[in-house]
């Protein structure tokens, strides 16, 4: 059918989450977050595999009851196939492939960071193609030219880590426990940007590096801290702040490059990092500034869920790209 009742289902990382979307319609969307890794820092892939394996059938379970569809009445069962980390992932295809045998319908497997940009489409306005979409997580960071549902690009991408990744080992040198990002952008608002200056990388092309920044941070708060021990409690809302801009404006600086190459004007972000107040911010004033159009997807399609997952099945099953059971997931799949 061209408005298939599809079941998917999301496990690469640390939230176990199910979605139910009809005729592209969203008819229910549930997360199970992992709380477990926030004692030890950063995700424990053997304790997300575990969790996952606990959480997936009443998570399924509650998806399709919430949306009051049958088991019987799915014509397919997308799954993340990559990237992310192999134990979680591999819960999540097994889980879909098994229901998909028995229900004798087949499987749809989906790339997470393709997924992240077509969770544009579960709201409305949608942007319209070609759009530019700055995808920013904790293990992401890529600037994508979007064509249509299934063709797009990478026009850049960071060379180490990601910009989710600087946040939270910034937010580690700070004090402040894991996830970091979402407390570096609440203490950010009440301090100066421009109170510290930090490097701001600029790579060749359209890509992006955030190792220097940390270092380059690190070794400042050393430095500060010979002279007064309690330098980071005393500026804590200042170094936060400060932190916050140039992370961002190291995401700008190939942002205006690449939509001034392109002459794309359709902007768009998708990813946990999109969360950020001050990358919003600063998004909305260069979208006067510049004439672009912006789409923000509601925060919960911005982090990881299923929702998006079953948004880009749709877009695959239409056209024909459904799997069978031999396909498995893959920790490094290529975009
Ligand atoms: O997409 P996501 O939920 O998971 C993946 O990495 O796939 O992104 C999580 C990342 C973490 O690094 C977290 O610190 C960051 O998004 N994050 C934020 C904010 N909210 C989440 N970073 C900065 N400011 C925020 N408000
Ligand atoms: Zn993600």
């Amino acid at each position: 059918p061209s408005s298939p009742t599809l079941l998917a289902i999301e496990s690469s990382c640390d939230e176990t989450s199910a979605a139910v979307l009809q005729g592209g319609v969203l008819l229910s969307n549930v997360v199970a977050t992992q709380e477990i890794h926030q004692q030890y820092g950063g995700v424990v892939p053997e304790l997300a595999s575990r969790a996952h394996q606990q959480h997936i059938v009443p998570v399924v379970h509650e998806a399709l009851q919430r949306a009051k569809v049958p088991k019987n009445a799915l014509d397919a069962i997308a799954f993340t196939q990559g990237p992310g980390l192999l134990g979680a992932l591999l819960v999540g295809a097994s889980f879909a492939k098994s229901m998909a045998q028995g229900l004798q319908i087949p499987v749809v497997a989906v790339h997470h960071m393709r997924a992240h940009i077509l969770a544009h489409f579960l709201e409305t306005p949608h942007p319209p193609f070609p759009f530019l979409c700055l995808t920013v997580s904790g293990g992401h960071t890529q600037l994508v030219q979007v064509n249509s549902p299934l063709d797009m690009h990478i026009l850049g991408e960071t060379l180490d880590d990601a910009v989710g990744e600087a946040f939270d080992k910034a937010a580690k040198m700070l004090g402040l426990p894991y996830p970091g990002g979402p407390l570096i952008d609440r203490h950010a608002q009440t301090g100066n940007p421009q109170a510290f200056a930090f490097t701001i990388t600029e790579m060749p092309e359209l890509n992006y590096s955030f190792s220097g920044v940390k270092t380059n941070i690190l070794y400042f708060l050393q430095a500060q801290r010979r002279h007064d021990p309690d330098f980071v409690e005393h500026h804590l809302a200042d170094l936060c702040a400060s932190i916050q801009y140039t992370l961002v404006e190291t995401l700008l600086v190939k942002l205006r490059k690449a939509a001034a190459q392109t002459g794309i004007r359709h902007i768009t972000i998708a990813g946990g990092v999109s969360a950020n107040s001050g990358l919003r911010q600063a998004l909305t004033a260069e979208a006067r500034q510049h004439d672009w159009h912006v789409y923000i997807p509601k925060m919960e399609y911005c982090t990881d869920n299923a929702a998006m997952i079953a948004m880009a099945a749709h877009f695959q099953y239409q056209a024909g790209q459904v799997g069978d059971l031999a396909v498995s997931p893959q920790p490094r799949l290529p975009f």
